[in-house]
């Protein structure tokens, strides 16, 4: 049974361990190479439009030494192919369903039509179709799609279904940061396996999965070879309730017992976060992200000498959790890229015109809701005017964390209990997390498009059962 607000032993879920002596089929830590997941060619393009087509399918993969997984992927990946998308030119992305249940696909981030959003009713059934428009009216950010089926997000995702989506523009472009293959996407997940190598998923679980084996890009605990360079991290949390809290080791880990080259770990210097840059960058020794979030980061590699070898922690793990990957610094590369002193001007959105209150808890029946209620397509819980901007207060009433996520909007984050976010979450958002007992309060102007959008929790669990509203934007 569930009791009011307390799920876990630690209070909420961070990524398990295996302390507890049951067998764990992965590899050891750092055998396996980080791999990238492919960037999708168009199918064809014209004037203003690159289509786009994804076949949803199951497929055999190998992600545990000697073990076969089966996983439903978009073109049978996991993680998906990465859609590159220029800001201003539209996508239409196909996606055919070969899987043996239905499905549906949200771009995370995207500010589209209501129809192409990915709502509940609009399936899409095995062996048929459904074609996705992304308009990309937004600047460059890291954006992700994923499957969002009614009751059926926390399996599906976990099944594999999950592929980054990523927008550029000439802004961005014009500031030369790291790129081609120094920028470099990771998504962190958590995975359980039974002995078979199958994922193991526990059914109807309300509350979260807590892993215990980190997979960054669909490979256990990967070793990256990196050049003494400058690297741009697209860091996404793709896990179904994990949080994390990432920190560089201080190089200490060296091959043949040298001393450290650091004697302090270098921070990460935050450039962007859910829906595009920060207006500056932001040194940041250590990064919480909860699920869904999006956190870019550099990383200068220059600083270490060849043969360093410079672990990710997460500082929220134990055992086989508290490492994320390993950095190796194994080569020398030319460096023309720079870290600008100032990015992307963040106007700060004022005006608000309605004020809402959204709380956060479970009811009685151990359902997670939002108001006291849980989704019903025939009732709207929110009318913001189109082009008018509110302020939102979500109210967490429970002892867990809730990533509360809007869809169509990119919001900012007035403060957090009355103060002031940190730096790096002075930007545009599109999923906070609201800690036990905390209140933020959110700025959003609702733009774009009228109809009805969704938002919810992104710890699946509670998303699918059943912590999530809809808004209609009307004119
Ligand atoms: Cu990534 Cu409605 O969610
Ligand atoms: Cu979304
Ligand atoms: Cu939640």
């Amino acid at each position: 049974m569930l009791k009011l607000g307390i799920v876990g032993t630690a209070g909420f879920f961070l990524p398990g361990d295996n302390t507890s002596g049951t067998p764990r089929n992965a590899p050891g830590q750092f055998q396996v190479p980080l791999r990238i997941p492919p960037q999708l060619a168009p199918k064809r393009t014209d004037a203003a439009t690159d289509y786009y087509e994804i076949n949803i399918r199951p497929a055999q993969v190998d992600i545990l030494p000697g073990k076969r997984t089966t996983i439903w992927g978009y073109d049978g990946m996991f993680p998906g192919p990465t859609i590159r998308a220029r800001s201003g030119r539209t996508s239409i992305v196909r996606q055919i369903n070969n899987l043996p249940v239905e499905t549906n696909v949200h771009l995370h981030g995207g500010a589209v039509a209501p129809e192409h959003d990915g709502g509940m009713h609009e399936m899409i059934a095995p062996g048929s179709f459904r074609e996705y428009v992304y308009p990309n009216n937004q600047i460059a950010s890291t954006l992700w799609y994923h499957d969002h089926s009614m009751h059926r997000t926390a399996r599906n995702v976990y099944m594999g279904l999950a592929g980054l989506y990523l927008i550029e523009d000439s802004f961005e472009a014009g500031l030369n940061l790291p790129s081609g293959e120094y920028d470099v996407p990771l998504m962190l997940q958590d995975r359980r396996f039974n002995g078979d190598g199958s994922f193991d998923f526990p059914a109807n679980n309300h509350e979260g999965v807590n892993g215990d084996t980190i997979l960054v890009n669909g490979v256990p605990q990967p070793y990256f070879r990196v050049a003494q360079r400058k690297y741009r991290f697209r860091i996404l949390n793709a896990s179904n309730s994990c949080h994390y809290e990432l920190a560089l080791s201080n190089g200490q880990a060296f091959p043949h017992g040298r001393r450290p080259f650091l004697r302090l770990p270098q921070p990460m210097l935050q450039i962007a976060s859910d829906g595009g840059l920060l207006s500056a960058p932001v040194p940041r020794p250590t990064i919480a992200i909860a699920p869904a979030e999006r956190v870019e980061v550099m990383i200068d590699f220059a600083r270490y000498p060849l043969g360093a070898q410079i672990i990710l922690k997460n500082k929220l793990g134990r055992g086989t959790t508290a490492d994320v990957m390993r950095f190796d610094v194994t080569r020398k590369a030319t460096d023309a890229s720079a870290v600008p002193a100032v990015l992307r001007p963040i106007p700060p959105l004022d005006g608000a015109v309605a004020t809402r209150n959204f709380e956060l808890s479970i009811n009685r029946e151990g359902i997670w809701v939002i108001n006291g209620l849980s989704f019903d397509h025939l009732r709207v819980d929110a009318q913001p005017k189109l082009g008018s901007t509110e302020i939102w207060n979500v109210i967490n009433r429970s002892n867990v964390p809730h990533p509360f996520h809007t869809h169509l909007v990119m919001f900012q984050i007035l403060d957090r209990n009355g103060a002031k976010p940190a730096a790096g979450e002075a930007g545009w958002k599109d999923t906070a997390n609201v800690g036990p007992l905390e209140t933020v309060r959110l700025i959003a102007k609702f733009d774009g498009f009228t109809g009805k959008y969704m938002f919810h929790c992104h710890n699946l669990h509670h998303e699918d059962h059943m912590m999530m509203l809809q808004f209609e934007v009307v004119l």
